[in-house]
C-alpha cells in the first residue's frame, strides 16, 4: 500500500513573510487532515528553506528543495549541496523539474548526478519526468519518459531507488491550465510502473510512489487520484493558495 504524497512546488514565488505565513497555514490545515494517511511537503525557494523549516518543525508537513548541486562542497559559485539542504531541515528535493530541463537546460546526465547526490546525502529525491507537446503529438511520450527514468536513475541499485518518488509532469500541462485527463495520466503512470518493474523487480515497482503534476486544482485532484497508479500530486500554482492546496491534500488523503 503506497501512502499518498502531495508536494507543493512554490517555484520562484513568495517572500520572507509570505513563505512563512503560507507554511503555517498549510501546517495548521494539515493538522485537521488525518496526518498519518498522507505525506505532505512544501518546496519553497532556497532562501526561505530555513525559515519555512522552522515554521513547520512541530508539524507533519515536510520541507523539500527545488534543486541541488551534485558536488558536496567547494568552488561552485551559486550552487547548493545536499548536505546544506539537510542542514536546514529538508527531507525532499526535486530533481530534473521540467523548468530546469527546458529553461535552464539540464541534461539527463546532470539530473542523474543530482539524484545520486541527493540519496547519498540522505535526501529523498522526487525525479520529475514528462514529455513536451511535440513529443506527445508524435507518439514519443513513452520513449521520452523511459529515457528520463532510465538515465535519471542510472547506476542506482534497488536499495537506493527505494528512496525515490517519480513525478510525471507532462510539460504541456504545467502552468497552462491544461491538465492531462485522468486516463492520460494513468496510462503513463502504469507505463512507468511497468518500466520500474523491469528495472528493479515487481516488489519495488509496487512500492515506488508516482505523483502527477501539471495544472492540478481542487476540481481535478480527486479524479486524478482515483487512478490506480496515482500515488500523489506535485502541485505548482495551486500550492500557493492555502485553501486550494489544502483542498487538494484532503482529496488525496482520502485514498490513504
Ligand atoms: P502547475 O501546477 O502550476 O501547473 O505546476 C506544476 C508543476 O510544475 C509542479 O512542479
Amino acid at each position: 500500500m503506497r501512502k499518498p504524497f502531495v508536494a507543493g512546488n512554490w517555484k520562484m514565488n513568495t517572500n520572507s513573510y509570505s513563505a512563512v505565513a503560507l507554511a503555517k497555514d498549510v501546517a495548521s490545515g494539515c493538522s485537521d487532515i488525518a496526518g498519518h494517511k498522507i505525506d505532505v511537503a512544501v518546496c519553497p525557494p532556497f532562501v526561505y528553506l530555513q525559515a519555512v523549516a522552522k515554521a513547520l518543525s512541530a508539524s507533519s508537513v515536510a520541507v523539500g528543495a527545488q534543486d541541488l548541486y551534485f558536488q558536496q562542497e567547494g568552488a561552485f559559485t551559486g550552487e547548493i549541496s545536499a548536505s546544506m539542504l539537510k542542514d536546514v531541515g529538508c527531507a525532499y528535493v526535486l530533481c530534473g523539474h521540467s523548468e530546469r530541463r527546458h529553461i535552464i537546460g539540464e541534461s539527463d546526465e546532470l539530473i542523474n548526478k543530482k539524484v545520486t547526490a541527493a540519496i547519498s546525502g540522505g535526501l529523498l529525491p522526487i525525479l520529475c519526468v514528462g514529455e513536451k507537446i511535440s513529443e506527445r503529438e508524435t507518439g514519443q511520450t513513452e520513449q521520452v519518459v523511459a529515457r528520463q527514468i532510465e538515465e535519471g536513475l542510472a547506476g542506482l541499485g534497488a536499495e537506493k531507488v527505494s528512496a525515490v518518488t517519480i513525478a510525471y509532469e507532462p510539460v504541456w500541462a504545467i502552468g497552462t491550465g491544461k491538465t492531462a485527463t485522468a486516463q492520460q495520466a494513468q496510462q503513463v503512470h502504469s507505463f512507468i510502473r511497468k518500466l520500474l518493474s523491469q528495472m528493479y523487480g515487481e516488489k519495488l515497482a509496487q512500492e515506488i510512489r508516482i505523483q502527477y503534476g501539471g495544472s492540478v486544482r481542487p476540481d481535478n485532484a480527486a479524479e486524478l487520484m482515483r487512478q490506480e497508479d496515482a500515488d500523489g500530486l506535485l502541485v505548482g500554482g495551486a500550492s500557493l493558495k492555502k485553501d486550494a492546496f489544502l483542498a487538494i491534500i484532503q482529496q488525496a488523503a482520502e485514498k490513504g
